[in-house]
Order: structure tokens, then sequence, then C-alpha cells
């Protein structure tokens, strides 16, 4: 399935040394409104994160993913973007932007940051002239209606959201949205539209940021014709099947001219995907050598805590992008899914997995994506008041993630104050009062902490040469117990709910919970993880 590298960019990438430091990088993701609120808004903001790098630098990341901060009616937290080249007032202004960047380059850390070429926001000036009737039209997907007096959508596409893709205008035409209405999908056969997008592109390379995650990645390319798909509850499919509008191989072109664009950058700029396909081997295309850097590794994400099936995902994910020379990118949360510590059970025993599941993601071959306050341990906030909820699904029924709110809590760094440290004022969601044990004041020093963990397990990961890029071997080990070889190093994986003896792995180096070991013989503990050196 490699792609023939022919293009003037393409033999010029070969030539010219590269660093690759984005193969093993970890990156931490920052989402935007609230990580740290300078300005007392309630609301996380662009200096305040500024302010707070040197928590993001001393934790170990080598880069920072900003989700949107651009101007936004905010419709769907930024990710409805009016226009692309300037910061919206609520975080800040484009020199805060110029500020970020330059204080992540001098604490060593570099910057990406999200760029939303599936949809613009209707309130995005093309689509302001495209309701007015004529040419403008054809930037985006306006169709006739159905019925006899079209009243019914052109197709029978449901938005990721819930409710039909697809919204009626005055004069009776329809658009297509796959998520909310106020995020109309773009035409990317309109020669305006790509073209716009390497410009946007070059605007925020010039900035001087070092790349870009790139969302909806599988979906700027539909089937022609937009045919019906004959099935209801097609947010279920995702990821699950190829649909007509997502990962269609058209979308591999518009990738490949961004490599290019890239590459054309001095520094190893990078793009990573959000691409929700249906099979390692489907993902592995956005990642072959002229195509984007990366693609968030989701298989993996959705795999249940069990042994059989992660070492399952791990050996697919891992052959997938192996044939294309890309190493693989881990990721277990993001501000779309439920927070790992509850997917995996919440309470005692959601934390004791989450940090089991660190330590095995950090020690696998490739790079991985943490997001903020995973590394404290925090939990997904499921009792949130409907009327605090912003999250565009919740007010649409029967979306696909209809409860994004619970991972979008402001982060707690201290333990008192009226948002724990997040900013002068109450936040835009409320915080648990249990998360003053989890604040970042409460457990940094404490080296039975979860952040102390990872900053150990980071630091590790700098030091020993055997770790990040490379190759790795499955050990054999008793049911319910994964442990593999990496050169001078090795991990081991408890699932089962109870502790499993075997034979001592090495000198231990770090553990997720207290592992007792004797002269030949070790005991690790239920659900936990440990490295040893061998
Ligand atoms: C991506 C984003 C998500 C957003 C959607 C539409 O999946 O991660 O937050 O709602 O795209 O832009």
């Amino acid at each position: 399935m490699t792609q023939e590298l022919t293009t003037p960019a393409a033999v010029q990438e070969r030539t010219r040394p590269r660093t690759g430091w984005w193969r093993d990088a970890v990156i931490y993701q920052v989402y935007v409104r609230s990580f740290a609120d300078g300005d007392g808004d309630g609301v996380g903001d662009l200096p305040g994160i500024t302010a707070r790098l040197p928590y993001v630098r001393e934790l170990g990341a080598d880069a920072v993913w900003l989700t949107p901060f651009y101007a936004s009616p905010q419709a769907d937290g930024g990710y409805d973007v009016a226009d692309y080249r300037s910061v919206d007032p609520l975080f800040g202004t484009l020199s805060d932007a110029d500020d970020l960047v330059r204080e992540a380059h001098r604490l060593g850390l570099r910057v990406i940051v999200d760029v939303v070429p599936n949809h613009t926001s209707d309130q995005h000036p093309w689509f302001r002239e495209a309701l007015a009737c004529g040419p403008a039209r054809e930037r985006y997907h306006f169709r006739p209606g159905r019925g006899e007096s079209g009243q019914l959508p052109p197709n029978d596409w449901e938005s990721v959201f819930g409710g039909p893709a697809w919204t009626r205008v005055a004069d009776g035409a329809w658009y297509l949205h796959l998520f909310a209405p106020e995020q109309p999908d773009l035409n990317w056969d309109h020669r305006e539209v790509r073209e716009e997008f390497d410009s946007v592109l070059r605007f925020w390379l010039d900035l001087g940021v070092d790349g870009f995650r790139v969302d909806v990645a599988h979906g700027m390319v539909k089937a022609a014709g937009l045919p019906d798909i004959g099935a209801k509850e097609q947010a279920k499919l995702i990821g699950n099947q190829v649909l007509p509008f997502f990962d269609q191989d058209g979308v591999h072109e518009i990738h490949r001219h961004w490599r290019e664009l890239l590459d054309g950058y001095e520094g190893e700029r990078v793009a990573v995907a959000e691409a929700w396909a249906p099979s390692p081997e489907r993902l592995a295309l956005y990642v072959r050598p002229d195509e984007l850097h990366q693609a968030f590794n989701f298989q993996f994400l959705t795999c249940p805590w069990d042994a059989e099936r992660m070492r399952a995902t791990v050996d697919a994910s891992l052959a997938a992008t192996g044939a294309v020379g890309a190493p693989t990118t881990w990721v277990l949360s993001n501000h779309d899914v439920v927070r790992h510590v509850t997917r995996y059970g919440g309470g005692g025993q959601g934390l004791r997995r989450a940090r089991a599941a660190a330590l095995f993601t950090l020690a696998l071959p490739g790079s991985a994506y943490l997001y903020q306050g995973e590394e404290l341990g925090l939990f997904e906030v499921t009792d949130l008041p409907d009327e605090v909820r912003q999250d565009p699904a919740f007010h649409r029924a029967s979306g696909q993630d209809g409860f994004r709110d619970g991972c979008r809590v402001p982060m707690p760094w201290t333990a008192d104050g009226p948002s724990l440290g997040f900013g002068a004022a109450a936040p835009w969601l409320p915080q648990p009062a249990s998360w003053r044990g989890l604040c970042v004041a409460s457990q940094s020093g404490d080296p039975h902490s979860t952040l102390e963990l990872y900053r150990a397990a980071l630091a590790l990961r700098r030091e020993l040469p055997g770790l990040g890029d490379g190759t790795m071997s499955w050990l054999p080990a008793p049911d319910g117990v994964l442990a593999f070889a990496r050169p001078g190093f090795v991990c081991t994986l408890n699932t089962a709910d109870h502790p499993v003896q075997l034979p001592l792995p090495g000198r231990p180096l770090l553990t997720s919970a207290a592992v007792e070991f004797g002269a030949a013989h070790a005991s690790l503990p239920a659900e936990s993880a440990a490295w040893w050196a061998i």
C-alpha cells in the first residue's frame, strides 16, 4: 500500500537530515478552556497556559498540543472556527499566541496547534456569503431537498452529534454538517478551499508552531454523489466501517500535499491525524512516509481492560504502522472521551488500572499523548448539572459523544481558592470537592502520588536508551499478565484482580503499586505495572 515517493519534496525529505523528534515524543494535550485562567473570567486562556508551561516541562513532556483558540462563537468548544488567523478574545490575542510559542521554545517544548479543515463556523465569512446564494455555496455542500417540495434532507446521513446531518436555509436549500448545524462542512473539491488552508497552515508555521493536530482528518472528502447509507444510528458505526463521509481514499491526496508543505519548512514540522479509521491497516494509510507523521491510535484507547485484547491491539497496531515505517501513537484519553480512570471502572480500581496503563503505554515503542489531568489521576465528572453543560452533543439527542463536558472540567492546581488555583473566579465548569486532594500542589513531592509516578516515568523514558522508538518482544507470562522486553528493559502488567507471582524479571525501576520481590521471584500486585532494568 506504500505510495511511490516521486514528488520533489518527498525526494528532498529522504535526503535531508532529520531528527525524527516526533517518533517517540511525549506530547501533552492542553484543553485551552480548562488549563489555566490568566485573566480571571473563569475560562482558561493563552497567558494562563504560558505561565504554566514550566509545569509541563517539569513533568517531562516534549511538546504541547493546544486545542483551538481561534475566533469562534464556541458552538462546539472552538471547533467551529470563524477566523482561522485570529485568536478569540476569550483566550487572548495573537501576541499572546506568539509569546506562548516563544516561551515554550525557550523551555525546550514544541507547540502543536489544532487545525479544523472539515468545517467552518456558520459565522465564517464564507458561510455568510453562501447563505446569500450564488457560487459562494460551492465552497460548502448545498443540495436541494427530497420529497415533493424539497422538505426532506438530501440523503439519510446523520450528524455525529445526533439528528440529521442537514439543515435547511431560508430559500429551501439544505447544507451538510457532519457535526453541529453551526459547523457547515467544506467542499474540498473546491480549489479555493484547498488554497485557503495552505495559507492558514503557512500563517501558523510562519508564527513558529511545530505542527498541527488535524481535526477530523478522515472526513474532508465525501463519496461522490453523497449516497445514502441505509442505516440508523450511524454514529455507532464510526470507527468500525468505511462510511461515505469518513475515511474515503480521497483524503490521502490532501495529506500528501500538506506533508510537502510541512517539509518545506525548517525544523521538522509535523502533523498528527485525528482519524477514526475502522482498522489499524486503514489508520496506517494516514502515516505513509509521504503523508502525516502520526495518527492517534484509537483502537488502543477503546480496548477494554483485558490482557489478551490489549496484546492483540498492540500487535495489530505495531504491525500496521511498522509496515509503512511509522511509529504508533498511543493515547488513553482526550477531550472527547470519558477519562480512562472512569472507563477502567472508576474509584480505587479505576485509578489502579489507570496508573498501570500509563506505565504500560509509556514503555511501548512510539510516541504518546497525555491528556491534561491524567497525570493527576483525574476522573470523569459525571454529575454536572445540565444547565452548565456546553457540549452540543448533549443538547442533540442520541449523538455519539453526548457527555464530553465531564472530561473538560478545569485543572485543580491548589487545594483552595475559588477554582482550586485554576484562576481568580469560579471556573466555567464546577470542580468536584474531592479534587482538592488530587491537585498539583497536594501531589507534588509525594512519592506515592500519580503525578510523581508520571514524572518518574517520563524522566526514565528520557534516560533509558531502550525506551521510545524501536522494537519490543513479548515474554512468556502467566494468564492475565503481559510482559515485554525492550533493549535493557522489561515492562510487566498484571491485569488480574489478584497478585500474580513470576520469576524476577530484573531490577525494579518503577512500579505503579508496591511490588514484593525476593532473590528469584516477584509478586505483582493486582492491576499494576512495573518497569525493570535487565
Ligand atoms: C473532533 C474534535 C471534537 C469536535 C469534532 C468536530 O472530533 O476532537 O472535539 O467536536 O472534531 O470538530
